[in-house]
């Protein structure tokens, strides 16, 4: 059962109702073939700008651009029909300024129909999410460990280890929330302190290597099915082995072209008086 079981789409007010509530279920997803796999099963879909990564083969999320985003959105928005659709603003596009955020939202929920966008950053994005929100366009927030910012913050080093930082995640959280934005996915922070956030906060957070306390949960899809070709991050749980799948797919495939046992007869087309005879 998801928030669109009375029909339609799970709206980002329906998610943002969920407070406290069920579980909050969230995957990425950037093709039009996994948004129908995942529909069904999730109540919301993030084009993440991960798809840089996962998709493309570029070393961080950096070489996410506009184009990318709404392409892979659009892909996501016809192959769904229930899941709220998130897609990600990517390095570049917002943090300039406010007006600079509010262009560059329009222009994805123009260009995809989705329901909503994600942008990184706490306190110091405030202004950007206020001004998407007061447009009428809903907002998801993202704290913690920023992937946009790792060149920035030299690694994927996980937040939350001192006074201080806590200090300053609550305090994102905080800013996130009084901009108007409906949820925020906290990413790589110290469990105590994501339980923390979910504690205080009026509206769901969305946990990945964060804690099992947060409202709801997201992984890469990608890791998920275990198609991760490169390193596995410890927060992750493979529920299938995909990998393996495609490979011994390929493998198999391989094999029967060269012995020429593909394609079979039953694979052929023949004229219709050489199968008669
Ligand atoms: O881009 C992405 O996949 C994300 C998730 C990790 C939340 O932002």
């Amino acid at each position: 059962m998801t928030a669109a079981d009375a029909g339609g789409r799970t709206t980002p007010e329906a998610i943002r109702a969920r407070k406290g509530g069920a579980p909050v279920v969230c995957l990425t997803a950037y093709s039009y073939p996994f948004a129908r796999l995942l529909d069904p099963h999730v109540d919301l879909l993030l084009v993440g700008d991960s798809v840089a990564m996962v998709q493309h083969g570029h070393p961080t999320t950096l070489g996410a651009t506009m184009e990318m985003m709404i392409l892979h959105g659009q892909a996501v928005m016809r192959g769904s029909q229930r899941a709220c659709v998130v897609v990600d603003m990517p390095a570049g596009s917002y943090e300039g300024s406010p007006q600079q955020a509010l262009a560059s939202a329009r222009r994805i929920v123009a260009e995809t129909g989705c329901q909503a966008v994600k942008l990184e950053g706490g306190a110091g994005m405030e202004p950007q999410i206020a001004a998407i929100v007061a447009a009428g366009i809903p907002v998801m927030g993202h704290i913690g460990l920023l992937p946009q910012s790792v060149e920035k913050d030299g690694g994927y080093t996980i937040k939350g280890g001192t006074a201080d930082a806590v200090a300053a995640l609550l305090a994102d959280a905080e800013a996130v929330e009084r901009a108007g934005a409906f949820s925020f996915v906290i990413e790589g922070t110290m469990d105590p302190v994501a339980a923390e956030i979910t504690r205080r906060a009026a509206i769901p957070t969305v946990g990945i290597g964060a804690s099992a306390m947060c409202d709801g949960q997201i992984l890469v899809i990608d890791d998920a099915v275990g198609l991760t070709v490169d390193r596995v991050p410890k927060f992750v749980k493979e529920y299938a082995d995909l990998r393996g799948v495609v490979a011994e797919a390929a493998r198999h495939y391989a094999a029967e072209v060269r012995a020429r046992s593909f394609p079979g007869p039953e694979h052929v087309f023949l004229p219709k008086d050489s199968q008669a005879s």
